[in-house]
């Protein structure tokens, strides 16, 4: 069984997503044991709690530098046993330290279709922006491992979505977690702790 460490910076709907699925028991081979979150006041704390997930708060801020940052997390981590991280709206850069060291077990949702739109600055609602400010038809959401490139690391899985007339940033981010984020990340995360995500030059092989 794989210990399943969910980071989390805001409302935390990826998060449910993955709580849901466990529920309903269809993330083969791993269980969420820890949610961190880099808000204290990130409304997925309360989603773990519902559901008695151990929560943890750890802020960039409370330390000097990325690496420092990188070191706690760590040591969480460690000691919890945890086989993978999946990113879930989690809004801190990690350091080159800890992506490297967690190298393909780390795991992140991204609301769009990767090249496009993604790497630093891109997040949240700016993905969005950015993609209807470009008259963009089709935008959707990525799920890829974590390197130490900005949204750089190997691809898992992708969803297109169209773009309607009229959309706004809200609209468009809300078709995308709804029609692609919430079944593609808890697919990936079930996939990877399944065994079935193979990695070789950077590209991913769902067996
Ligand atoms: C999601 O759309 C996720 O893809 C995005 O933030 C939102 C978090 O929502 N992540 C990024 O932009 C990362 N670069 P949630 O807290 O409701 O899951």
């Amino acid at each position: 069984m794989v210990n399943i460490a969910v980071f989390v910076s805001g409302g935390g709907t990826n998060l449910q997503a993955l709580i849901d699925a466990q529920t309903a028991g269809t993330i083969e081979n791993g269980k969420i044991t820890l949610v961190v979150s880099s808000n204290p006041n990130a409304y997925a704390l309360e989603r773990a709690a519902k559901v008695g997930i151990e929560t943890a708060v750890l802020r960039r801020r409370d330390f000097d530098s990325a690496d420092a940052y990188g070191d706690a997390l760590d040591a969480l981590l460690t000691e919890k046993g945890v086989g993978l991280v999946v990113l879930a709206g989690f809004m801190t850069v990690l350091s080159d330290d800890f992506c490297k060291k967690y190298e393909n077990r780390i795991i992140n949702v991204h609301p769009s279709l990767i090249p496009s739109f993604c790497g630093e600055g891109f997040y949240g609602l700016r993905v969005h922006e950015a993609a209807l400010a470009k008259g963009v038809k089709v935008s959707g959401a990525t799920v890829h491992f974590v390197s130490e490139v900005v949204d750089g690391g190997a691809i898992i899985a992708q969803k297109a979505v169209a773009v309607e007339n009229g959309d706004t940033p809200e609209t468009l981010q809300k078709r995308i977690m709804e029609q692609a984020e919430w079944m593609l990340l808890p697919q990936a995360v079930s996939d990877f702790c399944a065994g079935r995500l193979q990695v070789e030059n950077d590209i991913v092989t769902i067996r």
